[in-house]
């Protein structure tokens, strides 16, 4: 497995819609396990492919708390079947935009068709923090970043103190 280099914003490539996956094969998989690796040492508990440079409809996640096992989930090709009425808010990150968060309002909960790891069709019902975290990754694949959501001030801010964390991490 590898630690792949993770692309911030503002980068055009996260402005990019994602293609779906024809094929689910060892490639991929590798593909995969390199994603979670990534996502793992960044650390963060989601994490779309655009995000390491591939413009493939694939996302991983594992919102298992800390000093618990770890729950790694694949999903490739999600679509977002459903969307609850009630909304939740929570204070977003994203490893694109490193060490900024906002509170995004989301539908509070949401149902996700998608291949798993094997290429096997799945469907589940998310609530809570999972919820949350599908919705997020989901964005990338359609090019879309929180920051998205904020007003023009308030995301170029967020954009020039990425540049500013960037740079200081680099030099
Ligand atoms: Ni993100």
């Amino acid at each position: 497995m590898a630690v792949l280099p993770i692309v911030t914003v503002p980068d055009p490539l996260l402005k990019k819609v994602s293609e779906p996956v024809k094929k689910v094969d060892d490639e991929l998989r590798t593909f995969m396990d390199d994603m979670l690796e990534t996502m793992y040492d960044a650390p963060g508990i989601g994490l779309a492919a655009v995000q390491v440079g591939r413009l493939l409809r694939i996302l991983v996640i594992d919102i298992a708390p800390d000093g618990e096992d770890p729950n790694p989930m694949y999903f490739i090709n999600p679509e977002i079947t459903w969307t609850s009425e009630e909304l939740n808010t929570y204070n977003e990150g994203c490893l694109s935009i490193p060490e900024q968060y906002a509170d995004i309002e989301r539908p509070a909960e949401c149902k996700v068709k998608f291949l798993d790891y094997d290429g096997n069709e799945q469907e589940i019902h998310a609530d809570g923090l999972l919820a949350t975290c599908i919705q997020h990754e989901m964005d990338h694949l359609n090019g879309v970043v929180f920051i998205d959501y904020l007003s023009k001030i308030k995301r170029s801010m967020y954009v020039r103190k990425v540049k500013k964390h960037v740079k200081e991490k680099a030099g």
